[in-house]
C-alpha cells in the first residue's frame, strides 16, 4: 500500500518518520556512518524541506504498517529556494527545471529493494505531479549508479550530465503528461 504523510494520523506519522530515518540511513553510502549532530544535520540537510513543504509528495510503501520504502519529492523545483542552499549539486542543474519541473528521491529498505515497490513509488508520484498539470520529473544521481538502469526503465532519459565538486553527476528526466495517468 502507498499512503503519503498526510494521509496519516499523529502518532502513525511519528513512527512513519522514524521508519524513513532509517530507510534513509541505511541507502546512503556517505551518511551511514555519521554520528551526533553531523549525522542529524546530514539527514535533515536531504529531507526536512520535503518533509515540511510538501507532506503530500512524501510517500510510503508499507507492508504490514511498517514503511519499507519512500519517495519524496516536490512539483515546482525552481521554486524550492531552501534547496539551493542545503543540496550541493541543487544550482548546477537549475536549467533544467524548467522542461522537468519535479523532482524526486526514492528509497527502498535493502531487505525489499528488487521487488518492484520504487517502480510503484515513482509512478504513483508521478501521477501526482500529473494531476497537478506538472509535464516532466527529474532527479539527479551519480553518473555510474547502479539505480540509473532502474530509472531508465520507467522511461528516464539522460538530460545532462555535469561534473559538481568533483563528482559526475547527471539528470535524468522524464515528460509525463495528465493523458498518460
Ligand atoms: C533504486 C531503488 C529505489 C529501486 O527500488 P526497487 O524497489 O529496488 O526497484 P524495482 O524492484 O522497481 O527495480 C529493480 C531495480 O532497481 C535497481 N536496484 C536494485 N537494488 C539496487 C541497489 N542496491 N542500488 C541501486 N539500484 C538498485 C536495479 O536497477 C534493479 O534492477 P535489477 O534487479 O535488474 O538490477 C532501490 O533499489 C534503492 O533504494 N536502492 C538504493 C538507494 C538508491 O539507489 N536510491 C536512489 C537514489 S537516486
Amino acid at each position: 500500500m502507498i499512503r503519503a504523510l498526510t494521509d496519516l494520523d499523529a502518532d502513525d506519522r511519528t513512527a512513519a518518520l522514524q521508519q524513513i530515518e532509517a530507510i534513509f540511513f541505511l541507502s546512503s553510502a556517505s551518511g551511514g556512518t555519521m554520528l551526533g549532530p553531523a549525522r542529524d544535520a546530514f539527514y535533515r540537510r536531504w529531507t526536512h524541506y520535503y518533509i515540511e513543504h510538501h507532506p503530500d509528495l512524501v510517500l510510503l510503501a508499507e507492508t504490514d504498517g511498517a514503511a519499507i520504502g519512500y519517495l519524496m519529492g516536490c512539483d515546482r523545483s525552481a521554486d524550492a529556494q531552501p534547496l539551493y542552499r542545503d543540496l550541493f549539486y541543487y544550482q548546477a542543474f537549475e536549467y533544467c527545471y524548467a522542461a522537468y519541473p519535479a523532482h524526486l528521491h526514492v528509497n527502498i529498505h535493502p531487505d525489499h529493494r528488487s521487488g518492484g515497490v520504487g517502480a510503484s513509488l515513482v509512478e504513483t508520484f508521478e501521477s501526482l505531479c500529473a494531476a497537478r498539470r506538472c509535464t516532466g520529473v527529474h532527479l539527479v544521481t551519480a553518473a555510474g549508479a547502479r539505480n540509473r538502469a532502474f530509472y531508465e526503465r520507467l522511461g528516464y532519459e539522460l538530460v545532462s550530465a555535469r561534473r559538481v565538486e568533483g563528482r559526475e553527476l547527471v539528470l535524468l528526466g522524464h515528460k509525463i503528461s495528465s493523458k498518460d495517468k
